[in-house]
């Protein structure tokens, strides 16, 4: 009897404390608005349309987007910009709708706004996490200065296939960095107060697994275990989410059967349920309508379907806005479940002071003050230095000596609208620095002399298809012959020779999948024609993802990967070639030594028959008849001019109880004859557990500045967590036994020492 009593209490506490909160946590503004509301008017607040004018992401533009606003129809729009602009569209909004209700203003800024930085790839390769956050901040308040309040960024999806074109905008393979990354971006985007005019509302994307397409094909299926997903995939994105992320973005792609916009697993019970999200979910640029093609029915069944998932918001296919009130009359869907999406978009409106000030984003001084400034452009140069990844340098030869004649060739050296990179729609092509330009205004003394050398592809089809933001690859009305001839007379007459070579920038990005993922091959005969001239030849990579280049690295080549450097291009690749920066970019995607050995990532597991440890081929092992299983270049490896040595690696115990943490400390010592900075890294292997585990796994890195011969003790703690995985009842666990420590200049590190959890 006592027991039933004490229950009772509980229960009724439970219940009561359950619905406080939620009684807490509504707005009476947002509350008060909602009693307000005619249906059509709450079904107009979850949609989302695109008037044109910008670069428009999918088959189709909104039409009548004026109107729509005028009678209630919309609740937000994006590719629209600049205060002017914004303030006439929320006054149709404030003066034309019955209910005055402000709009959201979207856009994507997925790597600066007007100040360009390097694609998020390049970006990430700095592994400066507080550097990624003040260029989010920065971002911010460039992109809120022309009127911006919600950005679609980050993108966080893990990426392990480099043929994906959109690996370019993401973080990479790994999930303990991608998170780290996600939460630095989210924090430097909203700030910590979103009433404050230059902070913007952050959307992580795309929710969830799009960077994990079949064969790397955009859009195409993923189909992946819950295990591998907990471990592997998601943690990105939930880092977001714990670092308050105002709205998640859906993806194209289906999860377990059920494409992303209209899956209750993922929007209900994980987002909400599990990860306590409680912002609002936008579906990618007709996302709801592509469920028709994926087969789930016509346009009334997919939108009923998502909203019922889960969805709030609609983006462009205007699903929701034509058939979501016939599906209320049908009883398909409640005019419940359509307050509670309308809620939250105006509860985010109201988190951004909107309700307040409507025109808090469209102050005309602004663009002045904060757009593309001297401060935002130096941290532009600042990102793009950092994040260059100097893969080879074949007898020393970078830095270079100002006293050397440069003969500055390639696709690439002066290509103004290659240097921004993909998907920057707010960036300006007329503003990028190129390479010899960087070179020029950096180094007027040194003598540099220029020539095309080969144009980016010969191939007049792929010209086409790379071509349809503009001009990305133009062929040259000369031959291929007169403009090698050019380039390889040049390079005899110098002492040193630059190569700027690799992908135009619309070669990676979205629906931009390659099969081949090599050099083009009109570059690569001009490559191997500068070699054999016997200069010393340097070659500039540009690319969006991780290329294909054993045939390169096998020349006698110095090789420094620039990805798609950003607006300050130029200057930055000027800085690296000659030493005023020293490079420290680590790559953070695994470079491939052919296409047949995708997808290939440092965590990857040992299988029961692991090849063996020397790399000789063996029958009835896990390994290739053509191939070693060790890739070109390792996850987290990048070179210096420098060099650095690891020693003393120490644990602080040998045996830690559950929910300790582990201190783990090595000496670093600059050996080399610069100064330099060096990313440490720290990967962890669980050496026995109820799952089979990874080789290692990332857990751990610091950047570390030292003077020319200076040595420093460095010191990472493990936290409890960075201990754990999701088991097989995807419980977040730590299982007792011996974990290994492995702590060097990259994933391939053997400099080991162990822990035992009891
Ligand atoms: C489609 C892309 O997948 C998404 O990332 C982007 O935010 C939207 N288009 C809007 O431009």
């Amino acid at each position: 009897m006592i027991n039933i009593v004490k229950y009772f209490w509980v229960l009724l506490f439970v219940f009561f404390g359950t619905f406080s909160i939620r009684a807490q946590k509504t707005i009476p503004q947002v509350e008060t608005l909602l009693s307000q509301m005619t249906l059509e008017e709450k079904i107009g607040q979850l949609n989302l349309l695109t008037p044109g004018g910008g670069i428009a992401t999918g088959s189709v533009v909104s039409k009548n987007v004026e109107d729509k606003i005028k009678a209630g129809k919309v609740g937000g729009v994006f590719g629209v910009a600049g205060p002017e602009k914004v303030k006439q569209a929320q006054d149709i909004a404030i003066k034309n709708s019955r209910l005055k209700i402000p709009l959201l203003i979207g856009s994507d800024i997925i790597h600066g706004y007007k100040t360009t930085y390097p694609i998020p790839l390049g970006v990430s390769s700095s592994w400066d996490i507080a550097l990624i956050e003040k260029a989010a901040r920065l971002a911010a308040k460039e992109a809120t200065a022309d009127g911006i309040n919600w950005n679609f960024s980050p993108m966080v999806d893990i990426a392990r296939d480099p043929r994906w074109g959109r690996i370019a905008e993401g973080a990479g393979e790994d999930p303990y960095l991608g998170a780290k990354i996600a939460e630095a971006m989210v924090k430097g985007y909203q700030g910590t107060d979103l009433t404050q005019p230059n902070t913007m509302l952050a959307c992580v994307k795309h929710l969830a697994l799009y960077g994990a397409p079949e064969a790397g094909r955009d859009y195409h299926t993923v189909d992946m275990g819950k295990v591998k997903m907990y471990n592997q995939y998601l943690p990105p994105y939930k880092a977001a989410v714990d670092a308050g992320v105002a709205t998640v973005m859906t993806s194209f792609n289906d999860i377990d059967g059920v494409p992303a916009s209209g899956n209750q697993w993922l929007m209900t019970h994980l987002l909400r349920e599990q990860w306590g999200f409680d912002g609002f979910v936008v579906s990618d640029y007709t996302s709801v309508n592509e469920m028709i093609a994926h087969g789930l029915g016509d346009l009334q069944a997919v939108s009923a379907q998502a909203i019922n998932a889960g969805l709030d918001m609609d983006m462009v296919g205007e699903g929701f806005l034509t058939t979501l009130k016939k599906s209320v009359e049908d009883g398909k869907v409640t005019e419940a479940q359509i307050t509670q999406a309308c809620r939250r978009i105006l509860e985010a409106k109201y988190k951004l002071g909107l309700f307040e000030d409507p025109y808090r984003y469209s102050d005309a001084k602004r663009p002045a003050q904060d757009i593309l400034t001297k401060e935002n452009r130096s941290l532009a140069k600042e990102i793009a230095t950092k994040s260059f990844v100097l893969l080879k340098n074949h007898n020393e030869v970078l830095p270079l000596k100002q006293t050397a004649n440069v003969a500055l060739v390639g696709p690439l050296a002066h290509s103004r609208n290659n240097m921004l990179g993909t998907w920057a729609p707010t960036g300006e092509l007329k503003l990028a620095v190129t390479v010899l330009e960087g070179l020029n205004n950096n180094f007027p003394n040194v003598s540099i002399s220029y020539a095309k050398g080969a144009n980016i592809t010969d191939d007049p089809e792929l010209a086409k298809k790379v071509n349809v933001f503009g001009p990305r690859v133009q062929v040259s009305d000369q031959s291929p012959e007169t403009l090698m001839n050019e380039a390889i007379n040049l390079a005899q007459a110098s002492d040193v020779v630059v190569a700027v070579v690799g992908e135009a920038t619309e070669m990676s990005g979205e629906a931009a999948s390659r099969t081949d993922i090599s050099i083009p091959e009109s570059q690569k005969k001009l490559i191997n024609a500068l070699v054999k001239t016997g200069k010393p030849t340097v070659l500039v990579l540009m690319s969006g993802r991780p290329l294909t280049i054993q045939e390169e690295f096998d020349l006698p080549v110095s090789i420094l990967q620039v990805w798609h450097p950003g607006v300050e291009a130029g200057n930055a690749i000027a800085e690296v070639l000659y030493g005023n920066y020293n490079p420290s970019g680590k790559l953070t995607a695994t470079w491939p030594r052919n296409i047949g050995q995708i997808p290939i990532y440092h965590s990857a597991k040992r299988t029961g028959r692991p090849a063996s440890v020397t790399g000789e081929f063996q029958k009835f092992k896990s390994n290739y008849l053509d191939t070693p299983n060790t890739p070109l270049l390792a996850f987290g490896y990048g070179l210096s001019y420098t060099t650095f040595e690891y020693s003393n690696l120490t644990v602080d115990k040998r045996e830690i109880k559950q929910g300790e943490p582990v201190e783990v400390s090595v000496t670093l010592k600059n050996t080399g004859d610069y100064d330099g900075v060096e990313v440490v890294q720290l990967y962890l292997r669980d050496v026995v557990r109820s799952i089979t585990p990874p080789k290692k796994q990332l857990k751990g890195f610091q950047k570390v500045f030292l003077k020319k011969g200076e040595t420093k003790k460095v010191t990472i703690t493990l936290s409890p967590d960075d201990l754990k995985f999701y088991n097989n009842n995807l419980e977040f666990v730590a299982e007792p036994g011996i974990f290994e420590v492995f702590v060097g200049t990259n994933s391939d590190t053997q400099l080991k020492t162990v822990f035992d959890l009891k």
